[in-house]
């Protein structure tokens, strides 16, 4: 009689460390830690610097984010500065998913709204760390209309509406030129996958280095 009333409380017990090991509890301190290192390169919120030398990694998608750390730790996807911070030893699975977590919390503004600095609430301390979470892309060259009929036609329905991205697909708007450039190349020299559903799908072949630099253009002011 004891023993089957035992019974369904040890079963419950088992199933439940089983789900806390394979469900990952998020450790914000953890977070913070690892991003003293990415800050290094991506900047203390992640908004990426150098013109795009290094990415803005704030506010991405967190499955986007720990699919490229994991294709970076296997060297699917060329990163030369990032290798030795991404090595197994370095940054093991629950690091990954404590740091992508963190980073696609995020939020960067793309400008501050305006404030009376003499009014009686004004916070300076506040408005200076708000400051540092700003990020605008520069208007890049090229034909913004045009560029916003092709994005239209050829983009959005994975990059959404405004290129903000959708669920885990990463947004090109608020991203730095520079670097979308530099990852239309790795596509067409299959150092990236663009479509990992159609990976022979080669979706930026197709278009002139003028049409993309249109379409860049009008990705440009999305974020005005
Ligand atoms: C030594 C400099 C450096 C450090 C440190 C660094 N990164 Fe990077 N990271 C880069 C560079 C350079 C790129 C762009 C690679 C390219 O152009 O394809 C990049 C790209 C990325 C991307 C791809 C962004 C995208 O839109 O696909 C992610 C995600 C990323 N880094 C995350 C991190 C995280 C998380 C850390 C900390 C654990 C980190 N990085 C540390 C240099 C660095
Ligand atoms: C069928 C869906 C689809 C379409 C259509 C599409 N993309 Fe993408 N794009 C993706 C996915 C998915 C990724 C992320 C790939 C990965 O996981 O590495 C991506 C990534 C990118 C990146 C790299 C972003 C980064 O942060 O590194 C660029 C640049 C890009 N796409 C440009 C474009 C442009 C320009 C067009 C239109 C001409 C376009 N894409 C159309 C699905 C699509």
């Amino acid at each position: 009689m004891l023993r089957l009333r035992l019974f369904p409380t040890l079963l419950a017990l088992a199933m439940y460390s089983a789900v806390a090991t394979a469900e990952h509890e998020y450790d914000p301190d953890n977070a913070r830690d690892i991003n003293e290192v990415c800050a290094g390169c991506h900047e203390e919120f992640g908004q990426g610097g150098k013109q795009g030398k290094y990415p803005r990694i704030a506010g991405l998608p967190k499955n986007y984010l720990k699919k490229q750390l994991l294709l970076f730790q296997d060297r699917e996807r060329p990163n030369m500065p990032m290798v030795e911070h991404v090595e197994k030893r370095q940054l093991p699975l629950d690091d990954i998913e404590d740091i992508s977590t963190y980073l696609s919390r995020i939020k960067l503004k793309t400008r501050l709204p305006p404030v009376d600095e003499n009014s009686p609430g004004f916070n300076a301390y506040a408005r200076l760390r708000e400051a540092k979470h700003l990020m605008q892309v520069p208007r890049a060259e090229g034909d913004i209309e045009k560029g916003g009929k092709i994005y239209h036609r050829e983009c959005r329905s994975c990059h959404g509406e405004k290129g903000l991205g959708k669920k885990d697909i990463p947004p090109l708007t608020g991203q730095y030129t520079q670097y979308l450039w530099r990852q239309v190349d790795r596509f067409l020299k299959g150092e990236r996958i663009h479509d990992e559903d159609e990976p022979d799908d080669e979706l930026l072949k197709d278009f002139s280095r003028e049409e993309i630099r249109d379409i860049f253009a009008w990705l440009s002011v999305q974020d005005d």
